[in-house]
């Protein structure tokens, strides 16, 4: 039979404050952080980036998605002391400094992607990770990589639309 610890020791544990660090869109961040709580809350309160949505906060929806190491990742899954030491992305990373929009952004910008766009960090997180293996999909390969993101609105084909849009126009870039 497993030893649960004692009330007394499960406070303790749940009052601990962990020291991390990350970096978030090239900023290095150390950040002391409960152990129960999510890279998402962490990302959202602590480093101050709010534009990693949260709607279902058990992995169903993806409009919490980021980059881990360049990796998609739902960060309402995960705990903040997981990704100690990781390099992390975040929606607000993907435009240039001088805030010239990634061609991922511009595309979709340009192919009306979005209504409420309360899904839009996670497509486009998602995107950029498709794009990045896989740099000219199919409609059927971009309709299966993006089907963990849900959106209320679109009915996904303007989405589709702007995946196909930046293909076309990053290929023209490159
Ligand atoms: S908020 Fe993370 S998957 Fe929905
Ligand atoms: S545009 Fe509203 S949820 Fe996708």
């Amino acid at each position: 039979m497993t030893n649960l610890p004692s009330s007394q020791s499960r406070s303790a544990l749940i009052g601990e404050s962990l020291e991390i660090s990350i970096s978030v869109n090239g900023a290095n961040h150390a950040l002391h952080v409960n152990p129960r709580r999510s890279l998402a809350d962490v990302i959202r309160e602590d480093v101050g980036l709010t534009g990693t949505h949260l709607g279902c906060e058990h992995g169903v929806c993806g409009a919490c998605t980021v980059l881990i190491d360049g990796e998609p990742s739902r960060s309402c899954l995960m705990l903040a002391v997981q990704a100690d030491n990781t390099e992390i992305t975040t929606i607000e990373g993907l435009a240039d400094a001088d805030g010239t929009m990634h061609p991922i952004q511009t595309a979709m910008h340009e192919a009306m992607s979005f209504q409420c766009a309360f899904c839009s960090p996670g497509f486009l997180m998602s995107t950029v990770a498709l794009l990045s293996d896989n740099p000219n999909p199919t409609e059927a390969e971009i309709r299966e990589e993006l089907s963990g993101n849900l959106c209320r609105c679109t009915g996904y084909e303007s989405i589709v639309k702007g995946v196909e849009t930046a293909v076309r126009l990053i290929g023209s870039k490159s």
